[in-house]
């Protein structure tokens, strides 16, 4: 079975150049040409050869088109010369199929670059600019047009199983991580895919789920992040979520397809579903869901007749395909263009390099526990250790080379690393691994191996003969499924045992005892911090994650990476945790993301999702959003604010490294607005910025201009932006628990930033989070 699938998917092979320009006519043409059947064809994806989950259970791309492994391609029109369209995954990588049957020994790998959220972790714009001209760059000369990502839903809860997809807890990092890789990407003549549209928080039920939301946090939280993007980077296209927003599919909405996103927004591309996504085809396509990804056998004639039974015009069908078509005028392939298929990997690898140096978070780093001395000894604890996770999966994954683990990394530093300690863990890896099956369906999770037990005695010799004990924790998680407090969230016992083990072997010695978070998301790291001289949360880094962190630790590179998120100290500290992912609406016996079943999430915890709630209800939290060691000191001084007529603040500082070692720091912004008729959170982040590489006692001035638009909330009764009149507190820091300095601006009277239209209204009341409540 799987051979004849495989032929089937290289029927049609790689082996495609571009098509003729200048014989594609122009949009207006086209759809003067095209027949009823043929507009249809343009709006449905080219199918799959075979049933989506047999595609996915066999891990085998799921077209037969030009792209092997690509998530799915348009429909052709040979008699009109429309060529097919390619759109790959993902907010990782490119992900493609590295090898083709008909061409033996020949690979197509794509770079495995940092997560999202690790990328986010950088706080470096240019940077992602960079990496998105590399995703661009592997993407055009693999034959791909449109790049299914960034991916930029918001981290409501630590356990959204594809947070790692994403960028930050935070709309405005989110915006401006996507709106930077979008425009790189783009540059290349590659189209990006901003998904999911939006308030897809979570996985559980995601095809079926109602997400029940007041238009405040909509806006200001959920929406915000989508709308600095488009209003940046002018992305190509869209993706609906899957899930149901206040009672309506996404991919139903004509308030967020057509309302929101265009009229309000001024998106000018085109949007697709997720795949399979939503119920009501017409409803889709009049709503402003261009595309029916990836198409199925079920959209055959089913337009047509929808068009001829009046149930949707004409002219709604040629507006979907103009946006289609006009969109399609701008990629590579309609240009004609010619992939190599011989992408400069050798480049990209540097950016993936540089991307995971820049968001490792050093989040402790005790008696400069770390760079480590010359000549020290390692001893490298954990699985992880060895068997180093790249990033997540489902198709968030990409189908990499190779990943070169933390021992890898050393070694490649020339760092000793005990042997024989190296030695065991292999042998346990190896034994374990025996004991499992293959996994069975390559968008399965992947399992984390146990972790190897250890007895005192051994440890303490492994101490004697070492400087430094290193242990990494790992987890995974990825598409379909949420994560789970228990071993993930938090530590297993084996793990909290190994903590306080090698804390004690190594303190009693006198010797540096660091941990390393190999992960894609929060966990738990308020019981156990104590117990580690250094904490370093290295994340999924990609395939070049033991390299950046060996160039860390040995301190070649200076850690500069902030956390996206707060690491709260309990699980159900975070508001959304009383809630999440939502309650199913009927019986679920048999639970799985094949059978999603009628659920409703209420988001109750409104506009306080992550700092918001946490420094607004005084919550205590493990480590704080915005935060983030350095083998350095910097000072943030000087700092001033300044108010013009139109509304913008402009904010100016100094930040100067005061240290011994080269470093950057990321100064940010946070605006506290006065309360008003709206209650306002009690910091927001409004500006940031990563500073150059400053040597010892070297500065630099930082100015940021916030915009009405950037600090204004939105005021659901009259659907408006506003600013409401007060002292808007300035605090520049450099996290969002250390200030450096305040200033204040005074805006006299309302300003009205910006009048929208009444939309996604939620459809049943719900209790609203209040500051005062829960303070009692
Ligand atoms: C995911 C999308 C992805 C698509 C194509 C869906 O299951 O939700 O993010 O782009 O598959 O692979």
């Amino acid at each position: 079975m799987f051979n004849r699938l495989l032929v089937l998917l290289c029927l049609n092979s790689c082996l495609s150049v571009g098509a003729q320009q200048s014989t594609i006519p122009s949009t207006e043409k086209l759809i003067d040409q095209l027949t009823l059947e043929e507009k249809e064809r343009i709006v449905v994806g080219s199918e799959m050869e075979i049933p989506w989950s047999e595609a996915k259970m066999l891990g085998v791309g799921m077209t037969k088109d030009d792209v092997p492994g690509a998530a799915g391609t348009s429909l052709p029109n040979e008699r009109l010369n429309i060529p097919k369209v390619v759109f790959a995954d993902g907010p990782a990588g490119v992900r493609i199929s590295p090898e083709r049957a008909e061409e033996p020994g020949k690979t197509y790998y794509a770079t495995a670059f940092p997560v999202a959220t690790m990328l986010a972790s950088s706080f470096n714009v240019e940077l992602m600019e960079e990496v998105g001209h590399a995703f661009g760059h592997e993407a055009k000369e693999y034959g791909v047009d449109v790049l299914l990502a960034p991916a930029l839903n918001i981290h409501r809860n630590p356990l959204g199983g594809r947070n790692f997809e994403y960028y930050s807890e935070d709309p405005l990092l989110s915006g401006k991580m996507a709106a930077a890789f979008s425009n790189g990407v783009q540059a290349e003549g590659v189209g990006v895919c901003i998904k999911h549209f939006v308030a897809n928080n979570h996985e559980t039920n995601r095809q079926t789920v109602d997400v029940i939301v007041s238009e405040r946090a909509l806006r200001e939280i959920y929406l915000k992040g989508f709308e600095i993007a488009v209003k940046e980077s002018n992305p190509w296209s869209a993706m609906s979520a899957f899930n149901k927003i206040n009672g309506e599919y996404a991919s139903e909405s004509k308030e967020l397809l057509r309302t929101i996103l265009r009229e309000e927004w001024g998106f000018d591309g085109f949007v697709m579903t997720d795949w399979f996504g939503g119920e009501d085809v017409p409803k889709q396509l009049i709503a402003g869901n261009d595309l029916l990804m990836p198409g199925t056998p079920a959209h055959k004639g089913r337009i047509v007749k929808a068009v001829e039974s009046g149930e949707m015009t004409e002219a709604d069908l040629n507006r979907n395909v103009k946006a289609i078509l006009d969109t399609y005028q701008k990629t590579l392939e309609f240009k004609g263009y010619q992939n190599s298929n011989q992408p400069d990997l050798d480049k990209s690898k540097e950016v993936a390099l540089k991307a995971a140096e820049e968001g490792i978070v050093l989040l402790k780093n005790e008696g400069s526990a770390l760079p480590l001395k010359p000549a020290s000894k390692v001893a490298l604890f954990g699985v992880a250790s060895y068997e180093t996770i790249a990033g997540g999966t489902g198709s968030g994954d990409v189908n990499k080379a190779y990943s070169v683990s933390l021992l890898e990394g050393l070694k490649n530093n020339n760092v000793v690393v005990n042997q024989e300690l190296t030695t065991a863990y292999q042998a346990f890896i190896k034994s374990e691994k025996d004991k499992r099956p293959p996994k069975e369906w390559s968008f399965g999770p992947d399992e984390i191996l146990p972790e190897k037990e250890w007895i005192k005695e051994e440890l303490d010799s492994i101490a004697q003969l070492t400087d430094v004990g290193v242990f990494t924790i790992n987890r995974t998680s990825g598409e379909f499924y949420d994560r789970e407090q228990g071993h993930d969230f938090y530590l297993s016992k084996t793990e909290q045992k190994l903590v306080n083990q090698l804390s004690e072997a190594y303190r009693a010695q006198e010797k540096k005892f660091i941990v390393v978070l190999n992960i894609g998301g929060v966990i738990e790291t308020a019981s156990w911090k104590e117990k580690a001289d250094a904490i370093v949360l290295m994340w999924q880094a990609g395939q070049e994650g033991g390299n950046a962190f060996a160039n860390m630790l040995s301190g070649k590179v200076n850690p500069s990476g902030k956390l996206p998120m707060t690491f709260p100290v309990y699980y159900m500290d975070h508001y959304s945790s009383k809630n999440f992912p939502g309650e199913e609406l009927v019986d679920n016996p048999y639970p799985s993301p094949f059978n999603p079943v009628a659920a409703e999430v209420v988001y109750e915890e409104d506009i306080y999702v992550g700092y918001r709630y946490f420094e607004s209800f005084d919550v205590a939290v493990s480590y704080p959003f915005g935060f983030g060691l350095s083998y350095t000191d910097f000072e943030v001084s000087a700092v001033k604010a300044k108010l013009d007529k139109q509304g913008n603040i402009a904010v100016y500082c100094n930040v100067k490294n005061t240290g011994s070692v080269a470093g950057k720091e990321v100064v940010q912004v946070y605006v506290s607005a006065p309360n008003g008729k709206l209650e306002k959170p009690e910091i927001e982040l409004r500006a940031f910025a990563k500073s150059n590489l400053l040597a010892p006692g070297e500065e630099q001035n930082l100015s940021f201009t916030i915009d009405p638009a950037t600090y204004a909330s939105f005021d659901s009764e009259v659907s408006k932006w506003v600013l409401e009149p007060g002292q808007y507190d300035i605090a520049v820091g450099t996290s969002s628990k250390d200030i450096a300095g305040k200033s204040d601006v005074n805006v006299a009277k309302t300003i009205e930033v910006l009048t929208t239209t009444k939309s996604l209204v939620p459809q049943k009341e719900f209790y609203q989070l209040r500051k005062e409540e829960s303070l009692k």
